[in-house]
């Protein structure tokens, strides 16, 4: 496993971060022990979470975990936004919220603090620089190390950098945003935003919540009944059958297949492996319901798509853009 800086922080991450949503939904404590067993074996110290992820029962298997291992050896990421109660303060991030919310993770996770407290996403009740001083204050209180922020747009990435700037705040270090071989709008401002500012990126379902993964294949009626996308149909997730049953999806997948096949590689280390090229990616958090799919997912680190393989992934997971994006309007940003 190799180790890289979370952005400006100094902190080495492993370069796959291990993310934890399935615990307690589809992966039961002991299969998500041995989950985190082997990502440590493998050298991985870095693990995302969130409250809201099976109502707090996530955190709570990591907790149990954690508290067999030593605390340094581990950074740990986790998130506040989504509701945790049925009560309307139970929501949001208002300063209630943030500290009722850290409160209750660091209790579920048996820590005395988090590496990374992150936004699972913008709150357009509550002013940004409120949502920014109850960040910082849980800095100065030790009870979190870092800040950062998920499913935000680059203006709101870019508006809350100045506030903590001319505050004197502490500032988003890292963003988690959907990023993968079927999703490549985030190129579009927030990537921008995070080399200039060097932000860490670490992208959430990086084979789309198993599109990449290798089990679908073109003439496919449906989903196999026990796979995230069937559950996803069933909730109405974004990763379901309806959004991404179409032409576009089914031409990555073929170029997908065909790239595995060319490295030896499975094609969800393939589609991995494509993230961890870009160099403004920090470290893609992988997702497992089983140890062996965790196996097969730690195989995208220690090898190189070439150049060439990468230009053929990017072509064909093109995203049509247009105004302010396009080549025209590139040409009127630009200058000798
Ligand atoms: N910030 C956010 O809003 C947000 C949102 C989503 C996720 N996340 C974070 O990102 C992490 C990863 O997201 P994700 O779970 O969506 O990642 P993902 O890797 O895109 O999808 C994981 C799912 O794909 C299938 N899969 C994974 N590896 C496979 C393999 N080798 N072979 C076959 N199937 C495989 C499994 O589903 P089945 O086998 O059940 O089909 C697995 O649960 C989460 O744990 C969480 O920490 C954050």
């Amino acid at each position: 496993m190799q180790y890289r800086l979370l952005g400006k922080t100094g902190i080495k991450v492993s370069e796959l971060c291990l993310g934890t949503m399935t615990f307690g939904r589809e992966t039961s404590e002991t299969d998500s022990f041995a989950i985190l067993d082997a990502f440590a074996a493998a050298g991985g110290n870095f693990i995302d979470t969130a409250d809201v992820y099976s109502r707090g029962i996530s955190e709570e298997i990591l907790g149990r975990w954690l508290a067999r291992q030593r605390r340094e050896d581990f950074i740990i990421a986790t998130k506040v936004r989504f509701p945790m109660g049925d009560g309307p303060n139970d929501t949001g991030l208002s300063r209630p919220h943030i500290m009722n919310g850290i409160e209750a993770s660091l209790k579920r996770l048996q820590v005395d603090y988090v590496d990374l407290y992150q936004i699972h996403g913008w709150d357009p009740l509550t002013s940004i620089t409120e949502i920014l001083r109850s960040l910082t204050d849980l800095v100065r209180r030790g009870m979190v190390r870092h800040i950062g922020a998920s499913n935000v747009t680059g203006w709101q990435l870019q508006q809350a950098l100045e506030i903590s700037r001319h505050r004197d705040w502490e500032s988003f270090v890292c963003l988690q945003p959907q990023y993968n071989l079927l999703t490549r709008a985030t190129e579009w401002e927030l990537l921008d935003v995070c080399r200039q500012e060097n932000i860490a990126v670490i992208p959430w379902s990086p084979l789309r919540g198993g599109w990449l993964s290798g089990k679908f294949k073109r003439g496919m009626e449906a989903p196999p009944v026990d796979s995230r996308i069937a559950i996803a149909d069933k909730n109405g997730w974004g990763e379901r059958w309806s959004n991404y049953n179409n032409e576009q999806t089914w031409h990555v997948l073929d170029t997908l297949f065909e790239v595995a096949k060319e490295t030896g590689k499975k094609p969800a280390q393939v589609a991995i492996n494509w993230l961890l090229r870009n160099d403004v990616v920090t470290a893609p958090i992988v997702g497992a319901r089983t140890l062996e799919q965790l196996t097969v997912n730690l195989g995208a680190s220690g090898w190189e798509l070439t150049p060439e393989q990468m230009n053929t992934l990017n072509d064909a997971s093109a995203t049509p853009v247009s105004y302010p994006y396009d080549a025209d309007a590139q040409w009127q940003r630009a200058r000798d």
